[in-house]
C-alpha cells in the first residue's frame, strides 16, 4: 500500500504535502474512469453561424408538443419536419403549426424507425428528441452521425457506455449534443447563479438539488403518455431516476466541468413501498399494475463529492404524498440560499442576521434577478412552460446558433449530470459504497471557462 501511494504521489507530480491538504482528491483520483479522446474536445464548442435555425422534432407527446408551440413563436427559425410513432399527437402538432400561418412540416411515422428518414433530410440543422428515456442516446448519436445537431430531453442515457458513445460521437462529428435541462432557465436558479457568481455566498461548500414529485397518477396512463412507459423504470432499477433538474443548477453554481467536476458519490435507497401501495388502492386485483414488482426505493439520497472537496445532495422521490421540491439549496462560507420556499441567510458584518431566514424576496429580485431574465423574463412568462424556463432555454439554444456562440449546456454536462442516475443503483446495490464518476471531460474540466452572466 505504501508503495503503492508514493508510485501515486510521484508519477502525479503531486507534493506529498499538498495531496493532503483537502481540496485534493486521495481516493479515488488513481482510478478515474477515462477514455482516449475520438476527436477534439467539444468543450466550448462554437459552430459556424446559422442564420436561420431549420428543425426537426422527434417525439411530440406531452413534452414534444410544448417544444413546438414554443417553436411557433421564435424568431429565426423554421419548422422542417416532424416525427412520431403516434399519429394522433403527430398530427395534433403539425395542425398546430398550420393554425399559426407556417408552413406545413413533413410528417413522419409508421414504425420506430421512421425517424431514420427524417434524419435523411438535408434541409435540417437541429433536432429536438423528446421520446422516452431509451430512445434518448440512439436518436442522439444517429441526429449527429446526420450531420446535425442534438437536443435531447432529459436523462441523456441510461448506461455509462451510452454516456461514452454520445461524447465519442459528438468529438467525432463536432457537434453539439446538449441536454435540454430546462431548470437552469428558471428564474430563481438564474438569480442564485447571478448571486453566487457576485459572491454573496462566498466559498460555497455544499448543495442539495432533488426531484420530489408525486407522480404515482401516472400509473393510470397505461397505453400513451409518460406513465405508460416509465411506470416500468420503478420496476427495473433502484436509485436516482431522474436526477438532472435539481443538479443542474447546483452543478452551475458550482462550476462542475469547468473548474471542478464529480468524483464519487455514495447512493442509499429507502424501501419500495408506495407503488405497491397504490396500485392495490386504485386498480382491480388482477390489473397489470398489480403484477408489477416495485423496485424503486420511494426515497433515494445520493451524496456527491466534487474533485474541490465539495458536497451535493441528490434526491428523488416520485412516489410519496409531500409537496414538491427541488430543493435549490447553496451553501457559502458567507450564507445560504434554499427554494422550495425561497429563503436566504447572509452573515452580515456585525450582525447575526443568518440565525434567521429571509423570506421576503422582492428585494433579491431586484438586485440579483440575472442579465438574461431582466431581458427576456417577461417574454418567457407571457410564454409560459414551467414559469418560462422552457421557452427561456429553447430562446436561448436559437441565440447561440444564430450568433456562433457556445452553447450554455455541453455534452459533458449532459453526461455527467445524468450518469448519476446509473452509478446511483450502482452503489444502491453495493451497499452504499461509493462509485467514482468516469470524466466524460478528459482531463478538461480543469482548464474549462466557469459559464459567463450571459446577458444577450
Ligand atoms: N424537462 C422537463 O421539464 C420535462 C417534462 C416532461 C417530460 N420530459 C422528458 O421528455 C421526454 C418525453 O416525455 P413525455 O412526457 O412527453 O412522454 P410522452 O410519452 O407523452 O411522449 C413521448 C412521445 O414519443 C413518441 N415516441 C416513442 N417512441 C418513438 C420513436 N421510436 N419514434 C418517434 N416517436 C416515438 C411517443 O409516441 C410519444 O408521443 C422524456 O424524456 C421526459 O423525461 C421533460
Amino acid at each position: 500500500m505504501k508503495l503503492n501511494r508514493r508510485h501515486f504521489l510521484k508519477t502525479a507530480g503531486l507534493s506529498a504535502a499538498g495531496l493532503l491538504t483537502s481540496q485534493l482528491p486521495i481516493s479515488s483520483a488513481e482510478a478515474v474512469p477515462t477514455k482516449p479522446a475520438a476527436g477534439a474536445s467539444v468543450m466550448g464548442l462554437v459552430v459556424p453561424k446559422i442564420d436561420t435555425v431549420r428543425v426537426g422534432f422527434i417525439g411530440v407527446g406531452q413534452r414534444g408538443s410544448g417544444h413546438v408551440k414554443h417553436f411557433c413563436h421564435l424568431e429565426g427559425v423554421e419548422i422542417k419536419a416532424i416525427c412520431d410513432t403516434d399519429a394522433q399527437v403527430l398530427d395534433k402538432s403539425i395542425e398546430f403549426v398550420i393554425a399559426q400561418g407556417l408552413p406545413k412540416p413533413a410528417r413522419y411515422t409508421g414504425s420506430e424507425q421512421a425517424y431514420k428518414d427524417l434524419l435523411n433530410r438535408d434541409d435540417i440543422d437541429i433536432v429536438i428528441i423528446s421520446t422516452p428515456w431509451e430512445w434518448h442516446a440512439p436518436m442522439a448519436i444517429d441526429t449527429m452521425e446526420s450531420g446535425k445537431h442534438a437536443f435531447v430531453e432529459v436523462p441523456l442515457a441510461l448506461t455509462v457506455e451510452e454516456c461514452w458513445q454520445i461524447v465519442d460521437t459528438a468529438e467525432r462529428t463536432q457537434k453539439n449534443c446538449m441536454m435540454m435541462e430546462n431548470v437552469n432557465y428558471g428564474r430563481d436558479e438564474l438569480m442564485v447563479l447571478n448571486m453566487v457568481r457576485q459572491g454573496l455566498f462566498g466559498e460555497l461548500l455544499h448543495g442539495e438539488a432533488a426531484y420530489i414529485h408525486e407522480l404515482r397518477w401516472q400509473m393510470k396512463e397505461i397505453d400513451s403518455k409518460t406513465g405508460s412507459w416509465r411506470t416500468y423504470w420503478h420496476t427495473k432499477r433502484n436509485g436516482n431516476l431522474y436526477p438532472t433538474h435539481g443538479l443542474g443548477p447546483v452543478s452551475q453554481y458550482m462550476n462542475i466541468n469547468r473548474g471542478d467536476r464529480f468524483d464519487y458519490l455514495t447512493s442509499m435507497s429507502s424501501p419500495a413501498l408506495g407503488r405497491a401501495l397504490y396500485a392495490e388502492r386504485e386498480f382491480p386485483d388482477d390489473h397489470e399494475r398489480n403484477q408489477l414488482n416495485y423496485i424503486n426505493g420511494d426515497m433515494n439520497t445520493t451524496l456527491i463529492k466534487t474533485v474541490k472537496g465539495r458536497s451535493i445532495m441528490v434526491q428523488h422521490d416520485t412516489t410519496t404524498p409531500r409537496p414538491y421540491s427541488r430543493h435549490n439549496l447553496i451553501q457559502g462560507t458567507n450564507g445560504v440560499f434554499a427554494g422550495f420556499p425561497n429563503r436566504i441567510a447572509i452573515e452580515q458584518a456585525g450582525s447575526a442576521s443568518y440565525h434567521k431566514w429571509d423570506r421576503d424576496m422582492a428585494k433579491w429580485y431586484a438586485k440579483y434577478d440575472h442579465p438574461l431574465w431582466q431581458r427576456m423574463g417577461q417574454e418567457a412568462e407571457r410564454n409560459g412552460g414551467h414559469g418560462g424556463m422552457d421557452f427561456l432555454m429553447l430562446w436561448r439554444m436559437v441565440y447561440c446558433l444564430r450568433n456562433a456562440e457556445p452553447l450554455d449546456q455541453d455534452v459533458y454536462d449532459g453526461a455527467a449530470w445524468s450518469v448519476v442516475n446509473i452509478l446511483s443503483e450502482a452503489s444502491v446495490n453495493n451497499r452504499s459504497n461509493s462509485v467514482n464518476f468516469p470524466d466524460f471531460t478528459r482531463g478538461a474540466w480543469k482548464s474549462g471557462k466557469p459559464l459567463g452572466l450571459i446577458g444577450a
